[in-house]
């Protein structure tokens, strides 16, 4: 995201990134299901595809590298290319769920792209919100087709809900509502509470992270059931979750760093009722599983030193 911001040649000064092989893949699906963890791929469409369509052009609107993040949605050769991407996700990870991403697309190229206007005209598609919900809906019956179920972030509510998906309600709490509302499973991870790239102290005293502010007692404090919901509802809430995006975060060290002790929070929140929650009694156990977690060489945050006050 510095520069010009394209990508590199592999061996180029400074290149990042790379690729696990097929092998790898399933060494660590294997190596997960061993300890009770199911490895659920983001295959991320119709946005946040800024990579593919660098190498392959033709599937955005405009076939310019560096235009758009954006499929082309108008193409079917964007389909013929996502469900080869697809066939060969499923075959590596047997997981019920492939989460398709959806979130964060721009949706401006399709305005005035031919193939995408000639889209929406021959479904009856009244804008760019139902074309994305076309799409979204057309990637689940091939994933439903193949025995498997869709997840999206809470995006893929816009324009219609596909019949079978399940919601990841990152924008707030309020698409996972709405989704339960609607009948289907959802799991909450709103960004005030659920984004571990945020700081966890006084940002002075911290190492570089993505904006926000979030204390352990702040994620601890989350309570994903409203009272305003009922048993029918609330039984549709699949889990809750933490994310660590990591623009801001280059080594497996900082990982764990951002990660510990607030995953300890989050996970106490996802197995207590509200009334057994107490922040005093959780901190100075935390307090603990930090000290044991340095002696066992992970990298938690000090949460005994913290400052506190943003
Ligand atoms: C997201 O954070 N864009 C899901
Ligand atoms: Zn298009």
């Amino acid at each position: 995201w510095n520069g010009n911001r394209e990508y590199v040649d592999r061996g180029a000064a400074n290149a990042h990134g790379g690729y696990y092989t097929q092998a790898e893949i399933r060494e660590i699906v294997e190596y997960a299901q061993c300890n009770y963890i199911t490895v659920i791929p983001e295959i991320e469409m119709p946005s946040h595809s800024e990579e593919v369509l660098a190498a392959y052009p033709e599937l955005s609107c405009s076939h310019m590298p560096y235009k758009e993040s954006d499929f082309c949605v108008g193409s079917e050769y964007t389909f013929e290319f996502l469900e080869n991407v697809l066939t060969e996700v499923m075959e590596l990870f047997p997981s019920e769920y492939i989460h398709i991403g959806g979130d964060e697309a721009s949706k401006q190229a399709w305005k005035s792209c031919t193939k995408c206007q000639a889209r929406m005209e021959h479904e009856g598609l009244a804008d760019v919100d139902e074309l994305q919900s076309y799409f979204i809906h057309r990637i689940e019956e091939f994933l439903n087709a193949h025995g498997r179920k869709l997840l999206g972030w809470d995006e893929i509510l816009d324009g219609g809900l596909a019949p079978n998906a399940t919601v990841m309600s990152w924008r707030g709490a309020e698409g996972g509502l709405k989704t339960m509302a609607m009948g289907h499973r959802a799991i909450m991870t709103p960004g005030e509470y659920c984004y571990f790239d945020a700081y966890q102290d006084a940002p002075h005293t911290q190492p570089e992270a993505f904006g926000g502010y979030l204390p352990l007692q702040k994620v601890y404090a989350y309570e994903p059931i409203p009272d305003t919901i009922d048993v029918d509802q609330a039984s549709l809430l699949y889990g809750i979750q933490g994310n660590l995006f990591a623009e801001y975060i280059p080594t497996e060290e900082h990982m764990e760093y951002m990660a510990y002790p607030r995953i300890l929070a989050l996970a106490e929140v996802a197995w207590s009722v509200p009334k057994n929650k107490d922040y005093a009694n959780f901190r100075a156990r935390a307090i603990e599983a930090v000290n044991y977690l340095r002696s066992q060489g992970y990298n938690a945050f000090d949460l005994e030193h913290e400052v506190g006050n943003r």
